[in-house]
């Protein structure tokens, strides 16, 4: 019998202050429903230097450890997925490690490719645990990232950040995975990127739009050929993306999965086998249908709403979201998961909702981790954007967290937990 693998618990990990996004709109003379409704944006994210990529990671694990009774001398590897990296060469997975004080024998790396790196971590992970390398272990995968476009940018309410930490195992109580009907799009593009040396990414933000669309309908075929070779979907009075319960997509910003699900549709539409909308204006109208929008995609975004892009953990606050708001009516119902990451690939697999995810999502306790948070003025967001990222603020660290105290020597000094 071939091995149940996937998601068996998770946690989120976000910054302690963020700001209303009809503050920002309304200092920036942006009308507000440009921001409300055309992004789909609430509340963004407000990191300071203290809470950094290393710091947040290490919350969301040290979380889900704790929030899980996580048996830590069972894990064998330990992946952080990021583009905040915090050094040339030194992991943010071996500072993880040292502040986790976990077990010396597990491999621990980083994994970057944009907003994808953490779904590439949670695939090695995956496919290490269901091809009996793990030998019963279990892998932690952590997503961390601090999205940063610079003040007064077209980018600016697109920005935000957090971590989410995942636990991979073969008792998969939150997702159990379709191992190997993943398909997967490449492109060698220049949509986003950040040099080395930048705090700030640069983008060709239209451009990385139409790049997320195109590489998607290439991961989505992958998939559904796959799906359809294993019965699990098929040409239908229902379309075959219709046949999955919701479908959770990379959100760089609420209205971008919108966007993304009209054109899941409209490959749908396109390559339909039976009777459909037969001209492309038609095909056009039935891919937007706001019916199907409402049933498989909206309930995803409550989290990514109000914390903004988390680059690689955007698709994870999304599953995290979702399972939130309906992990009990989603028990045993198939589900789909895109990953996006500039530059670019993307990545569109499926598993099925775990029979106890609802009390697993119950111990994660999201609202109180969004509660906790305080709304900063834009005055005072700006004063945090400004500060130097080496110079932390001296705040003690809230219970259960990390924050960086100090970096000597360029050698970095966490506090907390
Ligand atoms: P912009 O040019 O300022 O905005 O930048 P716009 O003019 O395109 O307007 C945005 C939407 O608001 C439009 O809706 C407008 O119609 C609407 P759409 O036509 O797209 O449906 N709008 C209004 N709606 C209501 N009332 C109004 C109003 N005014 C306008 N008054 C852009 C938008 C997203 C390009 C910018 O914020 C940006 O560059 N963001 C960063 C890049 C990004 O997020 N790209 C997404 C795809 S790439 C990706 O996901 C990868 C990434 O996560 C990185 C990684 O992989 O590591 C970014």
């Amino acid at each position: 019998m071939k091995k149940r693998v996937g998601i068996e618990a998770l946690a989120v990990a976000v910054p302690r202050r963020y700001v209303d996004i009809e503050d920002l709109a309304r200092a920036r003379g942006v009308d507000p429903a440009k921001f409300t409704a055309g992004l789909g944006a609430k509340e963004m994210a407000v990191n300071d230097p203290g809470e950094d990529s290393v710091s947040l990671a290490a919350t969301a694990a040290a979380r889900l450890i704790q929030q899980q009774s996580v048996d830590t001398s069972k894990i064998g590897m330990l992946v952080v997925g990021t583009e905040t990296g915090v050094d040339h060469s030194k992991p943010i997975a071996s500072h993880v490690h040292g502040l986790l004080k976990l077990p010396r024998s597990m491999r621990t790396f980083d994994s970057q490719h944009a907003c994808y790196g953490g779904t590439a971590g949670l695939m090695a992970a995956v496919e290490w645990i269901a091809s009996g390398a793990g030998a019963g272990r279990t892998a932690l995968v952590v997503c961390t990232d601090i999205a940063r476009y610079g003040l007064k940018t077209a980018g600016e309410p697109t920005q935000g950040g957090g971590a989410v930490a995942l636990l991979v195992s073969e008792t998969p109580d939150l997702l159990a995975m379709d191992v190997g009907l993943n398909g997967v799009c490449t492109s060698d593009v220049y949509d986003f990127w950040r040099p080395v040396g930048r705090r700030e990414a640069l983008v060709d933000g239209h451009y990385s739009i139409t790049c997320y669309l195109d590489a998607m309908a290439g991961a989505y075929r992958g998939w559904r050929q796959r799906a359809m070779e294993q019965g699990l979907v098929r040409w239908d009075s229902k379309l075959p993306s219709e046949q999955l319960s919701r479908i959770l997509y990379h959100v760089p910003f609420c209205k971008m999965a919108r966007k993304a699900h009209a054109q899941v549709r409209l490959c749908d539409l396109e390559d339909a086998t039976a009777s459909g909308p037969t001209t492309p204006e038609a095909r056009d109208e039935a891919a937007k249908s706001q019916a199907s929008y409402d049933a498989q995609v909206a309930k995803s975004l409550g989290l990514n709403a109000r914390v903004g892009n988390v680059y690689t953990a955007s698709l994870y606050l999304a599953l995290a979201g979702q399972l939130h708001a309906e992990g009990a009516a989603l028990a045993n119902q198939r589900i789909g998961l895109l990953s996006y990451g500039s530059g670019c690939c993307a990545e569109f697999y499926s598993g099925v909702v775990g029979e106890k995810a609802a009390e697993r999502m119950a111990r994660a306790d999201l609202d109180s981790v969004l509660a906790k948070r305080e709304r900063v003025s834009v005055e005072e967001y700006e004063r945090l954007m400004n500060l130097p990222y080496d110079a932390p603020e001296a705040i003690a660290p809230e219970p259960g967290t990390f924050r960086l105290a100090e970096i000597v020597e360029h050698r970095r000094k966490y506090a907390g937990a």
